[in-house]
C-alpha cells in the first residue's frame, strides 16, 4: 500500500526510485505522522481523525504549514485542546523548512528530533523515527507503559515513579531492536531500517487500547504466554484454590 516507503526500507537495485520523488514521499509522510502523533497524545482516535482530515486537506506539506496565518492554525485546533500545541507545531514547522540541514525533512533519529523539532519529545521523537524512517526506536506512551508493566511483572506506579517508567523505556529499547533484527522470516533481514519497528510499537499501543485495558481482557490476550503479571496472578489464584 506504500510502494515508496518500501523502496526507501529495501532499495533493490533493479528498482531504481527517483530520490527527489521519494525525498518529498518521506517529508510528507513525516509532516503526516508527526501531526497526527501530537493530536492522539491528547485525544482518541475517532476523535483526530476528522481533526487530522482537514488539517491535510488546508495544509497538505509542510511548507503550507509554515505559510499558515497563526489564527488559521489555532481555529483548526479549536476543540483538540492544549492550544499552545498548535502554536508550537507552527513554530516548528517554519524552523523546519528554514533550517538549512533539514530543508522540510524531518530527522529520522531520535536525538536530532527531540534536539532541533520544539515540541517533539521522546515519544514523538521514537514514533516519527520508527513508522517513517523505519528505525528501532521505542515509543512509549501511557498504553505501552501498561503493557509493558504487565509483561514484565512490575507492580509500581506507571504514572509517577521516574525510575520505573524509565526501566519501562529501557526494556521497549531493547525489545524493538530485538525485534528487528530477529526477521530472518522477512526479505528486510540484515538491512538497518525495517517496517517492523513501526508496526512493533503501533501493535503495543493498540493491545493497549483494546485488550491490555486498566481492567483487561486477559482471554481475548495473544501474548499471555510472556506475561509475569498474568502468571503470577494466575499461580496465586491456584494457591488460593488449594488453601480453601
Ligand atoms: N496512539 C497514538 N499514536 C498511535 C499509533 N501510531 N498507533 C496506535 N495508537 C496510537
Amino acid at each position: 500500500s506504500m510502494p515508496w516507503r518500501k523502496a526507501w526500507i529495501n532499495p533493490s537495485p533493479s528498482l531504481q526510485p527517483d530520490p527527489a520523488s521519494l525525498r518529498k514521499q518521506l517529508e510528507r509522510r513525516a509532516y503526516e505522522v508527526w501531526i497526527s502523533e501530537i493530536m492522539l497524545q491528547q485525544t482518541r482516535v475517532a476523535v483526530v481523525i476528522d481533526y487530522w482530515n482537514r488539517w491535510m486537506g488546508k495544509w497538505p506539506t509542510i511548507q503550507d504549514l509554515a505559510a499558515a496565518d497563526p489564527e488559521d492554525v489555532l481555529a483548526a485546533w479549536r476543540g483538540l485542546g492544549y492550544y499552545s500545541r498548535a502554536t508550537r507545531i507552527h513554530e516548528a514547522s517554519k524552523l523546519v523548512v528554514q533550517d538549512a540541514a533539514m530543508q522540510g525533512l524531518l530527522p529520522s533519529v531520535t536525538t536530532d528530533l527531540e534536539a532541533k523539532v520544539p515540541g517533539v519529545g521522546r515519544y514523538t521523537a521514537g514514533a516519527i523515527s520508527a513508522i517513517v524512517f523505519g528505525r528501532a526506536a521505542p515509543m512509549v506512551d501511557g498504553n505501552v507503559l501498561r503493557v509493558l508493566s504487565r509483561q514484565l511483572g512490575i507492580y509500581g506506579n506507571i504514572k509517577t515513579d521516574k525510575k520505573i517508567i524509565d526501566t519501562i523505556w529501557a526494556a521497549a529499547d531493547a525489545l524493538v531492536k530485538a525485534t528487528a533484527l530477529d526477521c530472518d522470516d522477512h526479505e528486510d533481514v540484515n538491512t538497518e531500517v525495517s517496517d517492523r519497528p513501526g508496526r512493533w510499537g503501533q501493535a503495543l499501543m493498540e493491545l493497549g487500547s483494546t485488550i491490555c485495558t486498566p481492567k483487561p481482557n486477559c482471554s481475548q490476550c495473544p501474548i499471555t504466554a510472556s506475561c509475569r503479571v498474568y502468571s503470577e496472578a494466575r499461580k496465586m489464584s491456584q494457591t488460593n484454590k488449594e488453601a480453601s
